[in-house]
């Protein structure tokens, strides 16, 4: 069955890979994005013919803050779309603090995003039949097992911590609201921009089975969503669970 897929942040490594494999599984897709051309240049370079791009994705141009330009990505011209797939985020850069010396260039994007994208399904008709993905992080839930190797525990505690501010206010934000169509969110280790490994390189962990390893590439993260939630007929297993993937 072919689905309708809703992308943002498909200009974005994780979420870039999943668009490209969706159209070329001839599923249809709808992405906002800042810069249409630079999403039209990523998909040459991933080799999806300028011909499918123009019959199987809608481009919108505008910003993931601004919620009219997220409910009409949502609306599809009155399509409607039963996924949604976000890989909103922003590049770490330091800020002068010792507790948490990094944050991003846009602080709490994530959770800004997330926040309009679960507002506009609200008022969505097909709220109740529509997917969310989100891709968060692991190492962001303080209150489940240690869901990376202790030789990163620098990294993740004290480094990355006002990078997973934004990430948790996200989480948080998406258990308050509990898409009535059901959420899975996705929590890679370290990525990377490497070539895809496969599916049978990304192991699968849960937050009460967490599964430690050192990183995972932004091509099989798109990979593992395509193939998990986008491909896959009966969703039912998924749904309101989160999802730890790494090599
Ligand atoms: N780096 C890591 O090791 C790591 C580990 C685990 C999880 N993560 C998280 O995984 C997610 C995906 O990462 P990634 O590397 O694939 O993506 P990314 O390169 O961080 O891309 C972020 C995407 O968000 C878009 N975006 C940001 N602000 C926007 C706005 N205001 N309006 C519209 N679009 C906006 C960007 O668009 P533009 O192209 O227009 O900027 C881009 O498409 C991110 O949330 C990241 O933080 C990262």
């Amino acid at each position: 069955m072919p689905r309708r897929v809703a992308f943002f942040g498909a200009t974005g490594g994780c979420a870039n890979a999943c668009l490209a494999y969706t159209l070329q599984g001839g599923h249809s897709a709808i992405a906002l994005v800042r810069r249409p051309e630079v999403l039209r240049e990523q998909l040459r370079k991933r080799e999806i013919a300028d011909e499918v791009v123009e019959s199987q994705l809608c481009i919108v141009e505008g910003d993931v803050k601004d919620i009219t330009s997220v409910a009409e990505v949502i609306a599809n011209g009155g399509n409607g779309v039963d996924t949604i797939i976000s890989g909103i985020g922003g590049p770490p850069t330091p800020q002068s603090s010792l507790l948490r010396p990094l944050t991003t260039t846009d602080p709490g994007i994530c959770h800004k995003a997330t926040c309009n994208i679960l507002a506009a399904l609200k008022d969505s008709k097909d709220a109740a039949s529509t997917l969310l993905v989100i891709i968060s992080a692991n190492g962001v839930l303080n209150d489940s097992p240690r869901d990376y190797p202790l030789a990163l525990l620098p990294l993740y505690a004290w480094l990355l911590r006002g990078v997973f501010d934004d990430k948790r206010a996200m989480e948080t934000a998406l258990m308050k609201t509990k898409p009535t169509g059901g959420y899975v969110v996705v929590r890679p280790s370290v990525l990377d921009s490497g070539p895809s490994k496969g599916m049978h390189s990304v192991r699968e962990g849960t937050m009460e089975q967490p599964v430690q390893g050192y990183g995972i590439g932004r091509d099989d993260v798109g990979l593992w969503i395509y193939s998990r939630v986008v491909e896959t007929e009966d969703r039912s297993a998924l749904y309101n669970q989160g999802f730890q993937i790494r090599y």
